[in-house]
């Protein structure tokens, strides 16, 4: 990796269709996601998109696990079986049908350097970065996205499953597929509540 200015890279101009993109983008109901989903060279276009992310100092503090449906089944049912112990087992299992059912799922994972000038939440916040790309880049292929934790991402049991290791974190699972039916708006802050404007 190189700080050199590549003059293949252009300036942006202005697009009235991903200012569109932008305003109507929504997150997927991870349940209903399903084929067709990114495959051959659409997945390996955002997965080099995803990959194309901010990240202080160039340490590329993440990492990302193409889950196959095979895989997550395995995962699942091991999952199933620690449900008892959390405090709505019911709930619990429910959740697991958005890790089972897509038929594409990205697992981002945080993997900061520890101890370097970067801070640890700095290397975290550009883990968010890339699932956020991940969603715009699906989005842009023509595919649905949703971004999903659960109680498996912050349960030391399940998170070993994930073969996620001491000092990593799960930054999110990104679902990825069709839907049947355009989601519905949900309510959007407003700018004048969350943005102070400095003269
Ligand atoms: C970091 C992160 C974690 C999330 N974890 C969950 C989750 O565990 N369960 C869930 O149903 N949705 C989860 N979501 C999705 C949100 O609940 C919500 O659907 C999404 O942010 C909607 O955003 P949008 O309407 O702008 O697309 C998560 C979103 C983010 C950004």
């Amino acid at each position: 990796m190189t700080d050199a200015h590549s003059p293949d890279l252009p300036l942006p101009v202005r697009s009235e269709e991903l200012l569109h993109r932008l305003a109507t983008r929504r997150s997927a109901p991870a349940q209903q996601l399903a084929a067709p989903a990114p495959e051959g060279e659409d997945l390996k276009t955002l997965l080099e998109l995803a990959l194309r992310s901010p990240d202080h100092g160039k340490l590329a503090p993440w990492r990302l696990v193409v889950l196959g449906a095979q895989t997550r089944a395995g995962i699942v049912e091991k999952l199933s079986a620690m449900t008892h112990r959390l405090p709505d087992p019911v709930k619990g299992k429910a959740v697991l049908s958005k890790l089972a059912n897509p038929p594409l799922t990205i697992l981002v994972v945080s993997s900061p350097v520890h101890g370097h000038k970067v801070p640890v939440w700095e290397q975290e916040l550009s883990a968010g970065a890339v699932c956020m790309n991940i969603e715009h880049a699906a989005n842009a292929l023509g595919y649905s996205a949703s971004w999903i934790t659960d109680w498996y991402s912050f349960d030391a049991e399940a998170l070993a499953l994930f073969d996620i290791k001491d000092g990593e974190k799960v930054a999110g699972f990104i679902h990825i597929g069709t839907l049947p039916t355009a989601p519905l708006e949900r309510p959007r802050p407003q700018v004048s509540e969350r943005v102070e404007i400095l003269p």
